[in-house]
């Protein structure tokens, strides 16, 4: 398993392109099953979650290749409903192949999705939506075998802004027969960009981005050539980073209105924050204020995806800050490593409770899930002496060679790969 290893203490400064959206990317690769012929994407960022979902295509029947800075997709070949178990375990989007898998075949069979460990993570809200559509489903033991005859439109009101369930219903709506409406729905950039996507394919959608979106079916989408927009997660960590470590850094090709609530509560810690188009720079000259209480929840208020990298800013905070997780259960986890790094932090249920210290010491950590990874990567960049990273897959599957973009920025940061790992990939 790759290490990351990190000589914290170091100011970042200078500047970093942002890439795609991974979450944008995802259901919209998996979208690409609704038309037939060649869908060309650009923008779409390099991670382990992107191959397993274009390893998915692949065994599907499409052709799912990188050509230059482009992934292309010709869906025309695709001939199978099956989304192998093997892979549907590896990341919890392959739950997206639903929706377009039975709005082009009429039937799919998937498995329970695997993916981060942060919560119980249940599909109740793609089922009921599908099934709102038409679908019959029958689930056994792990496996679920969806049909439906045809789709028809319907008026779909989700107890919670799931973005899985908008766009898995957005994407089999696309292809039903008359109108759906989905109430409640999620409000994430990300699925604004699938609308986008769909709508340049043919489709007839609107309201993405409110909380009511209605799709009016369409017979078929025509293949197009899109852009992915830019990942805010990855713009956020890079700006929580900077912050950390008393930095000034540039970054470039982001989208500063996708980062609303994280600006905010970076001002009120007192970071400097300064936005020009797609251009945004940050610096913290002194101490982070700490920040009394922040609450993750759907968009576009603080992202659940931002509070572990967010609370090793807090961490370091001159004071005392409460974050609450009102989203997943299981998201946590990186505080007991930020604990062996010297922070000050105790949890209550679904709060942590901060006393921002002078100073994290580097250790050797564990990433236990993607975001989580990325908190210490940031921890370990801010704290003083060597920090060593184990379980880096989780990282890679969100972010497009961290070390990599921290290294532009001026942090002494490597990957070690076992050499058994390297000779495999000389081979
Ligand atoms: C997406 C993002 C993920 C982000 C999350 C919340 C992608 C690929 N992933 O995940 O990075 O952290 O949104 O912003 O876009 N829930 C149910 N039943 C369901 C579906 C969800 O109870 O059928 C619950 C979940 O357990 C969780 C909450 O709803 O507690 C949010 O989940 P959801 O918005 O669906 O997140 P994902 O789409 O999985």
């Amino acid at each position: 398993m790759d290490k990351l290893v990190i000589e914290g203490g170091r100011t970042l400064s200078g500047s970093v392109r942002i890439h795609g959206a991974k979450n944008a990317a995802l259901p919209i690769l998996a979208a690409c099953i609704l038309t037939d012929g060649e869908v060309h994407l650009h923008n779409v960022p390099r991670l382990l979650d992107i191959e397993v979902m274009m390893s998915i295509l692949n065994r599907l029947g499409c052709q799912a290749r990188h050509e230059q800075e482009m992934i292309i997709v010709d869906t025309s070949s695709a001939n199978s409903f099956h989304v192998p178990e093997d892979l549907m375990k590896q990341m919890r989007s392959s739950i997206f192949l639903m929706g377009p898998l039975l709005g082009r075949f009429g039937e799919v069979s998937i498995y329970q999705p695997g993916g981060c460990a942060i919560g119980e993570r249940k599909i109740d809200l793609h089922l009921q939506g599908l099934r709102a559509l038409g679908a019959v489903i029958e689930e056994k033991d792990q496996q679920i075998l969806c049909k439906a005859s045809k789709l028809v439109g319907a008026d779909i009101h989700l107890d919670f802004p799931s973005v899985g369930a908008t766009e898995n219903i957005m994407m089999a709506a696309t292809l039903a027969e008359g109108t759906t409406t989905i109430t409640n729905a999620a409000r994430e950039p990300e699925i604004q960009d699938l609308q986008n996507f769909l709508n340049q394919m043919g489709g007839s959608i609107i309201g993405a981005g409110t909380d009511t979106i209605t799709i009016q079916g369409v017979k078929k989408l025509i293949p197009c050539t899109y852009e992915i927009i830019p990942d805010r997660i990855e713009a956020g960590t890079v700006m929580i980073a900077a912050a950390a470590t008393r930095g000034n850094v540039t970054l470039t090709h982001c989208n500063p209105a996708h980062l609303t609530s994280l600006i905010h509560v970076l001002k009120r810690a007192g970071v400097q924050i300064g936005v020009c188009n797609d251009i945004m720079t940050v610096s913290c000259m002194s101490r982070p204020r700490a920040v009394e209480r922040i609450v993750t929840s759907p968009y576009p208020s603080f992202p659940t995806d931002l509070q572990s990298q967010f609370m090793i800013l807090l961490a370091l905070s001159d004071g005392f800050s409460v974050m609450k997780e009102t989203v997943f259960e299981g998201r946590f986890k990186h505080v007991n490593e930020l604990t062996v790094m010297g922070a000050d932090i105790s949890i209550d249920l679904n709060c942590a409770f901060i006393r921002g210290v002078q100073r994290l010491y580097g250790a050797t950590v564990e990433a236990t899930d993607l975001r989580a990874g990325a908190a210490l990567v940031i921890a370990g960049l801010a704290a003083q002496g060597k920090t060593i990273i184990e379980q880096v897959h989780h990282i890679d599957r969100g972010y497009d060679q961290i070390e990599v973009l921290f290294q532009k920025l001026g942090a002494d940061i490597q990957r070690h790969t076992p050499v058994h790992k390297q000779l495999d990939l000389a081979n």
